[in-house]
């Protein structure tokens, strides 16, 4: 059913996420007339606090994490916020929730970003409060489960209370503007279609790389991992969008089933296609941090850096090698996509002593929003030695193409499609079970052939074994 939600109800709402991001895109939102006037947003977690309270809260998370120039008056904003204390374990307090909740006009959006143990008591208590009916949306931020076994448990538990079509599984890198923008670079523009397959395409990168390390998060990564953090959500997300067919329409069936034909083609992968690292103490930006182990206090075999060669088992990407790499403390941040194109079949300009490099497209989706394109140009000159060719990029930088827009944080996209009930840039059930099954095998190998993480240094691009996995080739990865 479509409606525009008038009531948001967040789990968590004291917690990290909604200091960092779901409070300030909220905010932006409403500053921009984006919410409906008569959205009310009912925080809930644990901690016992007054509404009053919740909106000092709020104004503090707002003050530390809003860039200075989304700032601006706060009053309005944080009148539409309330708070209740929950404890989601047990049925009791959920009658009181659902009081504080209203009777709403249209309907209710539910986001839980909590800790995934407590879904299915949340899931239980909404429904003894009759919290779910069909105007009522659930929102799901990850981590959705540690493997497909238990993401199963999740969905299913979620799915015992809503439709598939009213959950909304977020994945924020789809809420990220130049993922977005890949669809129109691929599906808006003529000359790329016709070369985006094997006979065209040498091979496919995509690296990300953080230069932050556990951050304080130390229990949950040290319990995932790069694979299950990164690759199995994020990275799996951009290789679908890069590999998948043409949808018939951007909406939310059509998109979804283009991805999950390409996750579900995904090759399973051999130890010997994969190489996991552990950073050890470096130095960043020529300032020292500390080893995994160090910031851990223990000896850990989590990877925290992961490069993976990934086929795509379809006719358009025979023999394609995707290229995938993620770590912390990594030199810099950065997210890309590398598309490498093959030479052309014949030089003319052979016999004259040029050489030629192959196109490349790079998607550069943060922190710089820059798509560049090599092309080969003649060098000027009278060529009496020869002809000179030189790669030259013709380079659209994003922020100058669309100076006048508004650069917004990718959860006010993902939130605002939620109240309106938009699942285009949410993932889908089977999306995140094909995922899983692919993620769940190279573990598997891992643990099989008893591969543990190389040490890298932090600040460097990963363990060697990694540039040896590409270079085996004749890749070199993208810097
Ligand atoms: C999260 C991971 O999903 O994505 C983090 O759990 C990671 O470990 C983060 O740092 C990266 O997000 P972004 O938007 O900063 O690239």
């Amino acid at each position: 059913m479509s409606f525009t939600a008038d009531r948001l109800l967040l789990f968590g709402a004291t917690g990290d996420l909604a200091q960092r991001m779901l409070l300030p895109s909220l905010f932006a939102l409403d500053a921009d007339g984006l919410l409906a006037p008569d959205l009310k947003i009912v925080g809930t977690a644990r901690s016992s606090m007054s509404d009053g309270e919740y909106r000092n809260f709020a104004r503090a998370a707002l003050e530390k994490y809003l860039p200075a120039e989304r700032r601006g008056s706060m009053a309005g904003f944080l009148n539409r916020l309330s708070y209740q204390p929950l404890d989601a374990t047990t049925l009791e307090g959920y009658a009181a929730l659902a009081e504080k909740v209203g009777a709403p006009e249209r309907g209710l959006a539910i986001f839980l970003s909590t800790a995934p143990s407590l879904f299915e008591p949340t899931i239980k208590g909404l429904q003894s409060a009759g919290l779910t009916g069909e105007t009522v949306r659930m929102c799901l931020e990850k981590p959705l489960g540690t493997n497909l076994a238990t993401s199963r448990e999740i969905n299913d538990a979620v799915a015992g209370a809503f439709p598939e079509s009213r959950i909304f599984r977020i994945d924020h890198y789809l809420g990220k503007e130049t993922v977005q923008n890949l669809l129109a670079l691929r599906f808006a523009n003529l000359m790329f279609e016709p070369l985006w397959n094997a006979a065209h395409i040498d091979h496919v990168q995509i690296t990300v790389a953080e230069t932050v390390g556990l951050e304080g998060r130390v229990a949950f990564y040290d319990d995932a991992g790069a694979i299950r953090d990164m690759v199995q959500n994020h990275m799996l997300q951009l290789l679908a969008l890069v590999a998948m067919e043409p949808p018939a329409h951007f909406d939310a069936t059509a998109v979804r089933d283009e991805k999950v034909k390409v996750l579900r083609a995904l090759r399973g992968v051999t130890s010997q296609e994969t190489v996991t690292g552990q950073y050890r103490a470096g130095a960043i930006g020529g300032q020292a941090v500390p080893g995994y182990d160090e910031e851990l206090g223990k000896g850990s075999d989590t990877e925290t850096f992961v490069a993976i060669k990934a086929h795509v088992d379809n006719w358009r990407w025979k023999g394609v090698p995707f290229y995938l790499r993620t770590g912390k403390r990594m030199p810099k941040r950065v997210t890309e996509i590398v598309i490498q194109f093959r030479c052309v079949p014949h030089s003319i300009f052979a016999g004259k002593g040029a050489t030629m490099r192959p196109n490349q497209l790079v998607i550069g989706i943060q922190p710089e929003e820059n798509i560049t394109l090599s092309l080969m140009a003649k060098v000027p000159g009278l060529d009496r030695e020869g002809i000179r060719l030189r790669s030259v990029p013709l380079n659209i930088a994003m922020p100058d193409a669309f100076s006048g827009a508004v650069r917004r944080i990718a959860y006010e996209r993902l939130l605002l499609d939620l109240v309106e009930g938009d699942q285009t840039l949410f993932v889908r059930r089977d999306e995140v079970e094909a995922q899983w099954e692919w993620v769940d095998a190279i573990r598997a190998g891992w643990a099989a052939d008893g591969l543990t993480p190389k040490t890298y240094t932090a600040g460097s691009w990963g363990p060697s074994a990694a540039i040896a996995l590409a270079e085996r080739d004749g890749v070199t990865w993208h810097e």
